[in-house]
């Protein structure tokens, strides 16, 4: 017997009527085709969590590195039980991640899903999301509560895995695209990281950036803040490991009660839209900038209008929103930006302005050439708030992408708006670091 799931659809709608008395039409075709998309998102969901249980006990690592594998194989070769291997490789050869082998009976993963599900660090690796959402997941009943009476839940309430999950996440854009595109999209940067300046990331989480910014520009120094101890201590760990010396260090600091010294460049990756206070914060690093320094923001590419941000991409960033950005900051009463709270507007907005007490050295550039001119003309000294096309200034609003991402589920028009993870190191016309104006 085959089961429909779930199961044949209703002519009408039962109990519904229309002001003639009759029942409201029913459109058919598009509960058909809503009943499709929730047993993709459904299916979606459930291959997730076998994903993540690939990645966690390394499945996946296991195939790409040792080759196909029968369920007793890969049993054999992971010293998984036998049963749930047969049934995790039907079940990801069912979601089209594995490809079945008739003629042998084993499971391959191709080398294109290799480098997504397996090549840690690499640019397509989506590993990190796998880690953290069962984390995540774990603080369901925190989220119920906190959809019922507000607030939020703080950083130090989320499972410990999650912050290793962030780690192997922002990886890949460390890993791939902070050396290769964003810093020498501002070149002035670029040129004094190699003269040496001192430099703050705030934000720091586990440190990767820091380190990454300290190994390619050694003349440099640089100091990682971070205000949660969960993460300050995985950056502690991280250089000692990595060896760095003196050139990086990091310190438990909630920088928008201000930063200890001013600094020639300070940079946020990821950090404004989930913190308490994003102006407050904005401002403390104002405050902490040298007057001719630079400020480097990493911030989702979101629309400015939420309604604008349709589509699979945006779905998940606002996933990311309820489950940690937005809800962190609730927690401690704070603004609650989201991670698709920072758009390009917004940040334009939030550059301190003329006539407040750190306005000086913000200057704000529009769009258009000629007003980028007379910008330039009456620049004052210190960082600039600019948008991607203008990428040759001291502060870049680097973007990864979530607007304009395609309403179609379509694999390659979604991977045509996605910089997020890239599938490769090169600029695309439609990533992050790409101008939209
Ligand atoms: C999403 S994580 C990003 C971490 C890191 N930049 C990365 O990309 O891996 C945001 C980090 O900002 C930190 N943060 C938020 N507000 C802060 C503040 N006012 N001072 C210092 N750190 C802050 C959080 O504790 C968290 O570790």
């Amino acid at each position: 017997m085959n089961v429909n799931f779930p199961g044949p659809m209703p002519r009408s709608r039962k109990g519904v009527e229309n002001v003639d008395g009759g029942p409201p039409p029913l459109d058919e075709a598009k509960l058909e085709a809503f009943m499709g998309k929730v047993v993709e998102d459904l299916s979606g969901t459930m291959t997730t969590f076998f994903c993540s249980i690939g990645d966690r006990i390394g499945l996946f690592r296991d195939l790409a590195e040792r080759g196909a594998a029968t369920g007793a194989e890969l049993a054999e070769r992971t010293q998984i039980n036998e049963r749930y291997a047969d049934e995790w490789l039907r079940g990801l050869t069912a979601a089209g991640y594995l490809e079945y082998q008739a003629d042998s009976g084993r499971y391959a993963l191709p080398p294109e899903h290799a480098m997504a599900l397996a090549q840690e660090g690499g640019p397509a690796f989506v590993g990190g999301p796998y880690e953290m959402l069962p984390g995540m997941a774990r603080t369901f009943d925190g989220f119920i509560q906190a959809f019922r009476q507000g607030g939020g839940i703080p950083q130090q309430a989320y499972d410990s895995t999650i912050w290793e999950g962030m780690q192997r996440f922002t990886d890949t854009w460390f890993e791939n695209h902070l050396l290769q595109e964003w810093i020498p999209a501002v070149p002035e940067v670029e040129a004094k990281l190699r003269e040496g300046i001192l430099v703050a990331d705030v934000g720091c989480g586990s440190g990767r950036a820091v380190l990454k910014l300290a190994e390619a520009f050694p003349k440099s120094r640089f100091v990682g803040y971070d205000a949660f101890d969960g993460q300050l201590s995985r950056a502690l760990a991280n250089a000692k490991a990595a060896g760095i010396g003196d050139r990086a260090r990091f310190e438990l600091l909630d920088v928008s009660q201000g930063l200890p010294e001013q600094y020639d460049l300070v940079t946020t990756f990821d950090v404004i839209h989930d913190a308490i206070d994003p102006l407050g914060l904005i401002n403390a690093i104002r405050r902490g900038t040298k007057d001719d320094g630079s400020y480097v923001m990493l911030e989702i590419n979101c629309a400015d209008r939420h309604e604008d941000n349709i589509g699979p991409l945006a779905a998940m960033f606002y996933g990311f929103s309820v489950f940690y950005c937005m809800t962190t900051s609730l927690a401690h009463g704070g603004k609650g930006l989201g991670t698709c709270g920072m758009p390009e507007a917004k940040v334009r907005s939030s550059a301190p302005r003329p006539g407040s007490p750190v306005s000086a050295g913000f200057r704000s550039r529009t769009r258009s050439t000629s007003s980028t001119r007379r910008s330039r003309r009456g620049a004052t000294a210190g960082p600039a708030i600019r948008g991607p096309r203008d990428t040759s200034g001291a502060c870049i609003y680097v973007r990864s992408s979530c607007a304009g991402s395609s309403r179609s589920r379509s694999p390659s028009r979604f991977a045509s708006n996605r910089a997020w993870p890239s599938s490769s190191a090169r600029t695309d016309p439609a990533s992050r670091t790409s101008p939209t104006h």
